[in-house]
């Protein structure tokens, strides 16, 4: 494991900018500072208010959470509820039902608008079909679809019969698709014939086709919609156009009343081995964190706000904040199919305009490429509906979060910076707009509710200035349940690193407030543009090419993606790889490895050398790759086997050709 604190902290200590909430904004805000006395005093009472405030429930509970079976959690496991009810029904029976849930624009400005009374429609009428297809209470149901309005529909139908789905991103490649149809013994694929991204239509149904084809499934139908009108390859019984069987189902449908702790869903996520885990979500303390948290965090309004966050509904952030937070807290959203900068890069900031879109929520990464194209491009939009802008899923350095207030956010609206994982289900940790002085680069302080440290190696909590890794005390109501079908795993994984203490997997450090700042995984998991890639899966997918022998991979720091896929390979002589130029070797590398996994599993970099650097258990000494993939100088090498190695690899790399 690498040091938790090594890199970026100089930089990050000497940060001493702050910014107050208004006045303005403190007086109108949803959360005051006495939600973390109140959650201090009794943080399972408190879970438990929140639960009964913010869901409705078929069968109220009694019991709050029983933590017995630890690390395995029950929340609220005597209630009974349905998600789908919560999210949209609940709003049309208070008298809302004409309020606008889904502002959805198409990538080439084709544009659809449902309230919640449409949504309401459009979801009983897909469980009616999907019951008719087959899928009952427990069936697991994956969706491979672009980020169009059938994508929420399809998530919510699952919910509306209990049917735990588990959503592929579709920058996934076949292969992927096909081990997690495996992995959850999926009984129905919902997918697309394809979806626009980059001015083109681009197809999806034909990577469902080959997953399906690599081996025996469970898959029984697999249903399309129409999005593109692509031609695509049919099996006749297998699958279903969506116009065909939802379009033509009845409207009304009974949802199913599920018990708190029935999966809700199963999302895979990279882990420090090759083979991704299917984390799993329950229904009661899922669903109540994620409306507390965003309503808390996000100040949301659901009468006035429009809120967009512009994850894919393929990550954990597209379920818990633009799928199941928003929707059960009956908010107004914004979902935009397709890429920044189609067709021009002022794209967001004209739907932001167009929408008057108050609440904003993305990505570090995504920030740094507007920053780089030009801050006179978001000027050229009228951006002053904007009141709160968040972050998620990577540090936020302090120049691209100074950028994001000043630049979007008029240096007027609170920014806050939230930290959490798939695993975590919900925020964690962040700052309250209207409660907390905001620190540049920093997540700040747990929620209330939630009991987030720092530890040593010896699980003591470090002081105030110092280091270490970042763990959580107690368990929380959207915690995972586990990893699906592996609880062994789910334990070694998380628990079993600290006695007791759930081991996130991130470096932090506390300031001489005793805030935390993030400092990135001190595991293999790398975060390439605030998506999780494991340096051992894409190794995998390195040597499984014939002209590979062996691969190591490392995250090197990257001024936009925050880091890049950088791999180092060495070739098999006899299997044809050495007679290639270097740029075949690349292209046909990086190809193969988008084909195994995804594009976005790409290395940006593939180098050929002759050697790896190993300890002398035979162990890659990453770190030290890591410092040729950054241009640094090689740290400590004395632990190598074979101490020429780095020198090798050095000439080798200064070497033409
Ligand atoms: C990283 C995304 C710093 C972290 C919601 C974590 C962050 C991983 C932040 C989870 C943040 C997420 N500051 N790092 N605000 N948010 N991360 O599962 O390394 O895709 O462990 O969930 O992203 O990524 P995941």
């Amino acid at each position: 494991m690498s040091d938790p604190t090594a890199g970026g902290l100089e930089n990050l200590l000497s940060e001493d900018r702050r910014f107050a909430p208004s006045p303005e904004f403190a007086a109108q805000a949803n959360a005051t500072a006495d939600l973390y006395s109140w959650a201090n005093a009794d943080r399972p009472a408190f879970w438990a208010e929140q639960a009964r405030e913010l869901l409705s429930w078929s069968t109220p509970f009694e019991q709050v959470l029983d933590w017995s079976d630890a690390p395995v959690a029950r929340w609220f496991a005597d209630g009974t509820l349905n998600a789908a009810y919560n999210a949209v029904d609940r709003h049309v029976e208070a008298g809302d039902g004409d309020r606008v849930a889904l502002h959805f624009e198409g990538e080439g400005g084709d544009t659809r608008t449902l309230t919640y009374a449409d949504l309401q429609r459009e979801v009983a009428k897909a469980a009616n079909a999907l019951g008719k297809l087959g899928v009952g209470t427990g069936d697991r149901v994956a969706i491979y679809l672009p980020l169009i309005p059938e994508a929420v529909v399809t998530m919510l139908a699952c919910a509306r019969i209990g049917a735990p789905h588990s959503v592929v991103f579709g920058g996934f490649s076949a292969e992927a698709l096909y081990s997690r149809i495996v992995d959850a013994e999926a009984k129905l694929v919902v997918t697309a014939d394809g979806g626009y991204r980059r001015g083109a239509a681009s197809a999806l149904k034909p990577a469902v086709d080959e997953a399906l084809a690599k081996g025996e499934t469970t898959v029984e139908h697999v249903l399309v919609v129409k999005r593109t009108g692509q031609d695509t390859d049919w099996t006749d019984g297998r699958d279903v156009w969506w116009a065909d069987v939802v379009d033509t189902a009845s409207d009304e449908h009974e949802p199913v009343a599920v018990e708190a702790e029935h999966p809700l869903f199963i999302l895979y996520t990279s882990g420090t081995t090759g083979k991704p885990k299917g984390i799993f979500h329950t229904t009661g303390g899922y669903l109540t964190q994620a409306a507390y948290t965003h309503l808390n965090v996000f100040d949301l309004k659901p009468e006035t706000d429009v809120y967009w966050c512009t994850a894919d509904i393929g990550w954990v952030t597209g379920h818990t904040y633009v799928v199941y937070g928003p929707l059960v807290n009956g908010a107004t959203q914004v979902i935009y199919e397709g890429t920044p900068d189609t067709p021009h890069r002022g794209r967001w900031w004209e739907i932001v305009q167009k929408y008057g879109v108050t609440i904003l929520y993305t990505a570090p990464t995504a920030i740094r490429t507007c920053m780089k194209w030009g801050e006179e491009i978001p000027a050229g939009f009228d951006l002053s509906s904007l009141r709160v802008l968040g972050s998620v899923g990577e540090p936020i350095n302090p120049e691209a979060w100074m950028w994001y207030r000043r630049v979007i956010g008029g240096d007027r609206t609170p920014i806050v910076d939230t930290w959490w994982q798939t695993e975590t289900g919900a925020i964690m940790i962040s700052p309250l707009p209207g409660v907390t002085e905001a620190k540049p680069g920093s997540a700040q302080v747990p929620l209330p509710g939630i009991a987030a440290d720092v530890v040593d190696d010896e699980a003591h909590p470090v002081p105030d200035g110092g280091g270490g890794y970042l763990v959580i005390r107690e368990p929380w109501p959207s915690m995972l349940r586990g990893i699906w079908g592996d609880l062994e795993r789910y334990k070694d994984t998380y628990w079993s690193r600290f006695d007791g203490l759930y081991f996130a997997g991130d470096g932090a450090k506390k300031d001489a407030d005793g805030d935390i700042w993030l400092l990135g995984r001190v595991d293999d998991v790398m975060n390439v543009s605030g998506h999780r890639l494991s340096t051992t899966e894409i190794e995998s997918a390195l040597v499984s090419h014939p002209w590979v022998a062996e691969a190591a991979v490392v995250g090197a720091s990257d001024e936009t993606t925050g880091q890049a896929v950088v791999a180092f390979v060495i070739l098999r002589g006899d299997a044809g790889g050495g007679d290639q130029s270097a740029d075949e070797v690349q292209t046909t590398l990086r190809n193969h490895v988008a084909k195994e996994i995804g594009p976005i599993a790409k290395p940006r970099q593939i180098l050929v050398v002759a050697e790896l650097p190993k300890t002398r258990s035979g162990k890659i000494m990453r770190r030290l790759l890591r410092d040729v993939a950054e241009h640094r100088e090689v740290g400590d090498a004395t632990t190598l086997a074979d101490s020429s190695v780095m020198d090798l690899i050095a000439q080798g790399l200064a070497a033409p050709g």
